[in-house]
Formats: C-alpha cells, structure tokens, sequence
C-alpha cells in the first residue's frame, strides 16, 4: 500500500543500535517535496546516522522507508542514486589529483567510441554538461582544476555539482557549514533556495540555529537518538527550539561574578613571531595576565592570536621578546617542561594534536599524566586508576560515549573528542590554561558547559589565556580584552569598558 502521497521521504519507527548505544529510536518523519528539512540536535544527537540510512550507508535494525510513497531496501548508496537521493558528507569524499570534472563522474563517466570501436571516456560531453549545471544552479566552478587545487568552499560546490549530475532531487548536507567562512556560508544558503526553487527536496543537518532559522521550512529535533518534536519554523524562535534541543532551559549570556585578580602569572613582553616563510605574524606584542584573569585576544582568523598562543605553550619559536610565568623567564624551555610548570593548552586542532584517536578515552583523559600514581605504580600501569578518573572527567563534563571510558576515541563525535580534551587539560591543574577556539563547532549546550567551566578555572584563581573568533564568546568570557590585528594588539582594555561594537572596529584594524 503506497503511504502518503504528499510526502516525497517518510521514515516509520526507524531504530538504529551500534555497540552499547541506540543512534535511532523509532523515529518517524516524513519530508515534503520541495521543501528544506533540518534536523537539528547536539553533537551525537543520531541525525548523521539517521540520514546515512536514507544514503544507503547504514540499514536500520527496525523500521521501514518509503520514498515516493513507495517501501524501499537502501542497501547501498547506490540504491540511493537510484532514487535520486544524494548526499554531501560532513567530510568530502573527493580524489585531491583528479579534476572536478573526473570527480564529478566518476563511476558513471560518458563513454564514446573512437574509430567505433575504442572506447575512451568522454570528458568533453562530461566537462560541457558540467558547466550547463553550473549555470543553471549559479555554481560557479572551472572543471578542468584538480581539486587539491581549489578552497573547501569549491569543494563543497563539487560535491553539489556532483549530485545535481546524478539527477539528485532529494539531496542531503550534513553540517555544510562546519567548514565554511560567513560569506561562503551566505552562498551556501543562497545556493539551496535556488535548488528549492528548481523543485529539489533539501534536507539540512546542522546544529546551528541561525541558519535553520535563515533558510529552513520545517525541522525535526532529535536528543539523544529520540526525535522529541518537528517544527514550523515560521512559527517557531530560535530560543524554543534551543531548549528543545538541549533538553533544559539554556541561556546565551554567561553567569559570571566581579574578577578577583591576583599575582601576575604570565607575562609576555616585545613578543615576535616569524612564519615558515620568516615573515613576522606576532609583532613586539606585550601583556600581562594575572591570577583570576580571562584574557581574551579578539580577532579575525589569521592575525597572529595562534601565534601568540603558541609561542607561550611552546610550540612555537618567537623571533623577539620574553615570556615569563609566575615570573621564572620561560622563553626557551622545552614543551614538556612548560607543562610541568603550570601550562595546559587546548589547540584548535583537536584531532591533529589534541586527542590520539586509536586511544581509548580512559588513556586519553591520562595522556599527560600516565606515568604517575594513580595511574602507574612501580612502573606497572593501573587499569582501576584510569578508569576512575575517567568515570569521574565524564561526569563533570558530560562527555558521552558508547562504550563507557573503554571507548575508542575515533569513534566518539568530534563534539565529545572536544569536551574530553577541555576535561584533561583543565584538570591538570595548572595555574596558566590556554583554550584556543575551544567551543568552535560545539552546539549551544556544550558551548555553555565548557565556557561555565572557564569561568569556573578562572573563580579558583588561575589564569586564562582565551584565543576565539567568536565577539559572542569574547564578550561573554573576558575580563580583559586585548584585540590583535596583522600580528599587533591595537588594544588591550578591561572588558566592560569595550563594546561590541568597538571590539568589532579594532579587529577590522580601525584604530580610534
Ligand atoms: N559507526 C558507528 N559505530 C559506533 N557508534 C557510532 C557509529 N556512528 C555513530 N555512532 C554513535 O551514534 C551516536 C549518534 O551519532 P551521529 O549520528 O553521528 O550523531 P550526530 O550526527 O547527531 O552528531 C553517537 O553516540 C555516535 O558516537
Ligand atoms: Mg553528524
């Protein structure tokens, strides 16, 4: 019996279970055709694995999908392309010395025969087409370009491109805006309204509120595997569906009582930094930040912060200048040294060198304390040690995983890796925390945890040093705030004494 004609997707009482955690419990939507459809959840929410299911990559355990009104068996991807269904994943999956166009057919290239006998592919027809879809959609791309020769943001239109030359119609994002900047993201969004327009079914994955709100028709949330409400977005803010979302009342403006500054901890003066290329990206800057002290650096991406931030953990060699901790001249001590002393660091790039990911979570939490009690005695590691303090970091931090602290890391969603590199590094008790980006591609409620506990760190005294592209997360944290541009700090004042706005005028490099 065909379901619901209206409907182009309908999932009935999908159900999906990987070891020790259900991704999907018996979830039922359906999507109209011609409309935008988000799914909005938390990191490990279950939508990823909810849609790879309508991609063909994952069968669900219980549950049935009719597409067209029409039960189907998604066994492959390919099964997918069969009805039109394509998706863009959270990571792409191109070949970086292929061209766009060779990416773009791959496994259906247009073949011709020379002579009428040799068959050769026909990249011409292909590279033709190519360029008639990519004015069509107003997705601008050169199809002979290799694609490790183009940005992220071109990619991403390869991977569309990529679809729409599969005869795609109903095509799904995972988190397309993880990866872009604002105005690639403002082309992204105007890119789906066009494919709405042109009749195309979207379905959006994000946890980000805004652009649900900018671009989408309706939205289903999921928490935790279970879908708890679909919505009109017309009809709905953005606070409501937040709160749906994190599954309690969350707040966009942090708690935070009157400073109570101490001693200076660190001091950095006439730092300079030089690139690879010897070109100075950190010039003669200075600062100071003592006990009970969030020091934000405020700034647009590459002027210098990372540098800074760096420089002070060790990672990077400065040029100039002298950086000193509880006053002892540090400037040349070695990375393992400066931890010892008092230094933990959160890196933006928290897979490359914040977590190892063939390590379970229990080893992770301990990387930098492993071979001191309680977790190595005599030299024998302490299983029982590990595993408790773990039980203990996930707690504080709601940090989830499927298999308890035995997980493996890889396995967890990026979101959870993050909290699990905050929860290590703040309890190593150090009097100097550097958090670069810590809340970059986090959803609301693990924004407001690990900034509550920044400000938590900061109310025990230590210091702070807050590297974030974020004005929001800046103005919410710091008690002072000094403001970078091309490699200088244009300004450095105490936090209520700036505006938003004024922040906003020194990062664009506007000096008074
Ligand atoms: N292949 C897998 N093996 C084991 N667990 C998985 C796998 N894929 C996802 N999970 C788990 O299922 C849950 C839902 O994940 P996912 O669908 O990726 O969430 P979201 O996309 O909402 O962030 C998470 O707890 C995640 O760790
Ligand atoms: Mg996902």
């Amino acid at each position: 019996m065909p379901a619901d004609a209206e409907y182009i997707v309908e999932m009935k009482h999908i159900t999906k279970r990987f070891p020790g955690i259900t991704a999907n419990d018996d979830i039922s939507i359906s999507i109209k055709k011609g409309e935008i459809f988000a799914f909005l959840g938390e990191n490990g929410a279950g939508k990823s694995t909810l849609m790879s299911m309508l991609f063909g990559m994952y069968e669900p355990d219980e549950g049935e999908i009719f597409v067209r009104g029409e039960k189907v068996s998604l066994s492959s991807s390919n099964a997918a392309a069969a009805l039109n269904i394509g998706m863009v994943h959270q990571h792409f999956k191109l070949i970086p010395n292929y061209t766009i166009a060779e990416n773009i057919v791959l496994g259906i290239e247009p073949v011709k025969k020379a002579l009428g006998i040799f068959p050769y592919i026909d990249i011409k027809s292909a590279e033709k087409k190519i360029m008639d879809l990519s004015r069509f959609y107003g997705l601008e791309v050169n199809p002979k370009k290799k694609i490790e020769e183009v940005n992220v943001s071109t990619q991403q239109r390869v991977e569309i491109l990529k679809m729409l030359y599969r005869e795609a119609e109903i095509l799904i994002f995972d988190e397309p805006t993880a990866v872009l900047t604002p105005q690639e993201i403002e082309f992204l969004l105007d890119t789906m309204r066009e494919l709405r327009k042109k009749g195309k079914t979207i379905i959006l994955i994000t946890h980000k509120l805004e652009e649900i709100k900018q671009i989408a028709d309706r939205c289903a949330i999921l928490r935790r595997g279970k879908l708890v409400e679909v919505l009109a977005i017309a009809e709905s803010s953005t606070r409501e569906m937040a709160n749906l979302m994190v599954g309690r009342e969350v707040s966009f403006i942090r708690e935070k009582s009157p400073p109570k500054f101490g001693d200076v901890v660190l001091e950095v003066e006439g730092l300079s930094v030089k690139n690879e290329n010897q070109f100075e990206v950190v010039k003669n800057v200075s600062f100071s930040i003592r006990k009970g002290e969030i020091f934000a650096i405020a700034g647009v991406s590459g002027n210098g912060q990372v540098e800074i931030a760096d420089a002070v953990a060790g990672l990077a060699k400065p040029s100039k200048g002298s950086i000193r901790l509880a006053g002892r001249d540090i400037t040349a001590e070695k990375i393992r040294r400066r931890i010892e002393e008092g230094i933990a660091y959160i890196p933006e790039d928290r897979q490359k060198y914040g977590v190892i990911l063939d390590f379970t979570l229990q080893e992770n939490l301990a990387v930098k304390q492993y071979y001191l009690p309680p977790f190595s005695k005599k030299g024998v590691l302490q299983e029982e040690g590990f595993k408790k303090y773990a039980e203990d970091l996930s707690r504080r931090f709601d940090i989830r995983s499927g298999q308890g602290t035995r997980t493996l890391t890889r396995s967890m969603s990026g979101g959870n890796q993050q909290k699990a590199i905050v929860a290590r590094e703040i309890s190593l008790d150090a009097q100097l925390l550097i958090f670069v980006q810590p809340t970059r591609g986090l959803d609301i409620g693990a924004i407001e945890n690990i900034q509550n506990q920044i400000i938590a760190e900061r109310d025990m005294g230590r210091a702070v040093l807050l590297i974030s592209l974020e004005l929001d997360e800046v103005m919410n944290l710091a008690d002072t705030i000094g403001v970078i541009y091309n490699g200088e700090l244009l300004r450095i004042s105490a936090a209520p004494e700036l505006t938003p706005n004024e922040v906003g005028k020194y990062m664009m490099g506007v000096k008074s």
